[in-house]
């Protein structure tokens, strides 16, 4: 089950190792949470993920609206291809409905990312993940940190630590990115700008933090004399519109969101990341690249207490504070999420569990 941008790239390394081992039907069902091309379809041609069996057509909503309406489509479907298990990825919308809809039907349900904990607790991403990790049956942990926290709450039953599909995902396509083409696209020089996205709903739907987070991109353009590219997620773009934000856009390198490989192509030759995004700060890690992360918490916990990226507040002299501080050369933690392996130990795991009827 998937349905929003960092759920495909999850899907990807997962599909190819379970066709690679052939022991599963494996039947894709896209809520629909996100459907511009640029947020969806790009990522099922560049990472060659078969198109999805069945379309839920949700679109955008309230979370209510979003998650119930994905709920009510996803149980027709299970209703009709009776699954043995279902699978589902991270902490959006369309993971807890997908995970709900499974465990009411007595399906049992396979948690991806399971056992990631963030502050602020009342988060919508931070909610979907604490009661998809209660309603699963497997939960398969991206590092050993998880199954300390899970046991915490209680779960040990059906927990395996496999290691980060993002992270195998990285390493098969670091060699399709194509470094060269992404400078000259956005016309920037290697190791002279900075990469930001921003997206989450507590930074940009309250116009003092939108602005206060825009205010800190201009300050690191203007200190450094480096572009900062900002692939503009829609979201955050009909904000910036509302609050009457536009000016703070203006200085800013914006572009469209970007497709996978362009992201990590940009990634490669960047100076600096500024991010919100749970997977992006991760990338960026994988790349060897610092990233300031632009929350109060992060559900990477490990990244951030090996000293690798830095937490700032929405607010212009934290962000260049902090952006400063990751501009400084720092011992790079090895192998945090694994070796590459995780989708085929998950599979493997998947493929020779017995899920009593
Ligand atoms: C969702 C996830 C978040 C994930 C992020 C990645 C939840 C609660 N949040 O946040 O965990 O990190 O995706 O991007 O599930 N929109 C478009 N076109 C699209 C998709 C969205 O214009 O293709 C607009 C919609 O108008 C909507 C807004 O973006 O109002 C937010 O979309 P939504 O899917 O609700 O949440 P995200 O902010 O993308």
């Amino acid at each position: 089950m998937v349905g929003a941008r960092p759920q495909f790239v999850k899907e990807a390394m997962v599909s190819r190792a379970a066709r690679r081992l052939g022991a599963w039907r494996h039947v894709l069902v896209h809520s629909g949470q996100h459907y511009d091309c640029n947020m969806s379809d790009i990522f099922f041609q560049q990472l060659e993920i078969p198109a999805p069996d069945h379309f839920l057509g949700v679109g955008s909503g309230s979370h209510g609206k979003q998650t119930g309406e994905v709920l009510v489509r996803f149980e027709e479907i299970l209703l009709s291809e009776r699954p043995d298990a279902v699978l589902v990825y991270g902490d959006t919308n369309t993971t807890l409905a997908g995970a709900l809809g499974a465990v009411k039907l007595r399906i049992p349900v396979a948690h991806v990312e399971a056992g990631l904990r963030q502050e602020p607790r009342d988060m919508p991403e931070e909610i979907n993940r604490v009661l998809t990790d209660r309603a699963s049956t497997l939960l398969f942990c991206c590092s050993e940190r998880g199954r300390t926290v899970l046991a915490d709450e209680g779960i040990r039953q059906g927990v395996h630590v496999v290691g980060d599909v993002m992270y195998d995902l990285y390493r098969t396509m670091v060699p399709s990115l194509d470094p060269d083409a992404a400078l000259r696209r956005w016309g920037l020089r290697r190791g002279a700008f900075a990469l930001a996205t921003l997206h989450r709903d507590f930074n940009v739907d309250r116009p003092e933090s939108l602005e206060g987070i825009l205010r800190g991109l201009c300050r690191v353009q203007v200190e450094t004399g480096w572009p900062v590219l900002l692939p503009l997620h829609p979201r955050t773009r009909k904000r910036v519109e509302e609050f009457g934000l536009q000016p703070f856009l203006e200085p800013l390198h914006v572009t469209e969101p970007l497709g996978y490989l362009e992201l990590l192509s940009c990634l490669q030759e960047c100076a600096l990341v500024l991010t919100d995004s749970g997977g992006f700060q991760k990338e960026a890690y994988f790349a060897g690249k610092r990233a300031v992360v632009l929350m109060p918490d992060t559900a990477w916990r490990e990244l951030v207490e090996t000293g690798w990226n830095l937490l700032a507040a929405p607010e212009e002299g934290a962000i260049w504070r902090a952006s400063l501080g990751a501009l400084d050369p720092y011992p790079y933690p090895q192998e945090l999420y694994g070796e590459g392996r995780a989708a085929e130990s998950l599979v493997a795991v998947l493929a020779g569990a017995s899920f009593p009827s």
